[in-house]
């Protein structure tokens, strides 16, 4: 029989490709928006395989509605925060994902929203559209430099370091702070670990690369805000929910940090009116980090990858649930 296949949207055209040449019974959610919830229980019930985004919620219910002949989730994205990865093991369920091939076009866009967020691009540019350039002015949108701050990365995984090999070229002192000590980090690239509070205490520059899971919840809340120089820039490429955005928003309105650079809010997407988005010192951009042309097409083949193993009973060539089946 040929396995059932939803894909809850449309994939860069060479992933669809490969779908469509595959042996599959193809159901492909056509609008631009994600499938309600309730029209995802409908319509992946029977499936086989769940080719998944980040904005798709995956729990308990929705595994039940789909029954028990599903053999694989795979997600084009890294991160499976949307995922509810234990219903997903315990129902031997093997959940695939896309590390690895987005960390450059992350850390690309990291660097660019530190240097975006100091250098204060947006509020200069928009100065600059609605006729407030006046004439050149010596202390005119002055910010911080990123040559020579102190940088504290938060998660020095993959995109942490992708991120860290970059800031070797801006002559930073560069900090971390990691689940695990990582001692290549600290030979090649000069990285000193230190605790949170330290790195919150001394760096100019926050970079939070961390998953978002019940550990990393509010990692960055008002105490940890508090710790902050009044100097220091917080940039979030990661989740919304590593940060108390109420907190933040207090912290950029009055003062207590200078500016905060962000690619991912709570919620997505974040209401126009968000008291955030009120603020000059916020540099905010929609969830783009890594929406570059070759980044995306490279997800979606991996995710492809890992949906036809999962249909044919392979191990996934990248597994956010390893343990699967192990019992
Ligand atoms: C994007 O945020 C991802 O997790 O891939």
């Amino acid at each position: 029989m040929v396995p059932k296949v939803f894909v809850t949207r449309r994939l860069p055209e060479p992933a669809m490709e490969r779908l469509r040449a595959a042996d599959v019974a193809l159901d492909i959610w056509p609008e631009a928006g994600p499938p309600p919830y309730e029209v995802l229980l409908q319509r992946a019930a029977g499936v086989h395989g769940l080719l998944t985004l980040l904005t798709d919620r995956v729990d308990a219910p929705l595994l039940d509605a789909i029954g028990p002949q599903l053999r694989v989730i795979s997600q084009m994205a890294v991160g499976v925060d949307n995922i509810d990865l234990d219903a997903c093991t315990a129902r031997g369920i093997p959940v695939g994902h896309t590390p690895g091939v987005l960390s450059d076009a992350v850390a690309d866009l990291t660097i660019g929203l530190m240097i975006a967020t100091a250098r204060r691009f947006f509020e200069a540019a928009a100065d600059m559209r609605a006729g407030r350039w006046g004439a050149w002015s010596p202390m005119g949108w002055v910010g911080p430099d990123l040559y020579g701050s102190t940088v504290g990365i938060v998660g020095l995984g993959r995109i942490g370091m992708a991120v860290a090999r970059r800031l070797q070229g801006f002559g930073v002192t560069l900090l971390y702070h990691n689940r695990h000590r990582r001692p290549e980090a600290e030979a090649t690239l000069a990285a000193r670990y230190v605790s949170l509070p330290e790195l919150l205490e001394t760096s100019d520059f926050v970079s939070l690369h961390c998953p978002y899971t019940p550990e990393t919840h509010h990692l960055i809340d008002a105490q940890a805000l508090a710790r902050m120089k009044p100097t220091a820039i917080l940039i979030n490429t990661a989740r919304g929910g590593v940060v108390d955005q109420d907190a933040l928003v207090d912290a950029l309105r009055t003062g207590q940090i200078r500016a905060a650079g962000l690619d991912v809010f709570t919620p997505e997407p974040l209401p126009p009116d968000h008291p955030l988005l009120q603020l000059p010192n916020v540099t905010a951009l929609p969830h783009i980090g890594s929406a570059s042309i070759a980044t995306r097409i490279r997800m979606a083949q991996m995710a492809v990858d890992n949906l036809l193993a999962g249909l044919e009973g392979r191990p996934l060539p990248h597994c956010a649930n390893p343990h699967v089946g192990a019992s």
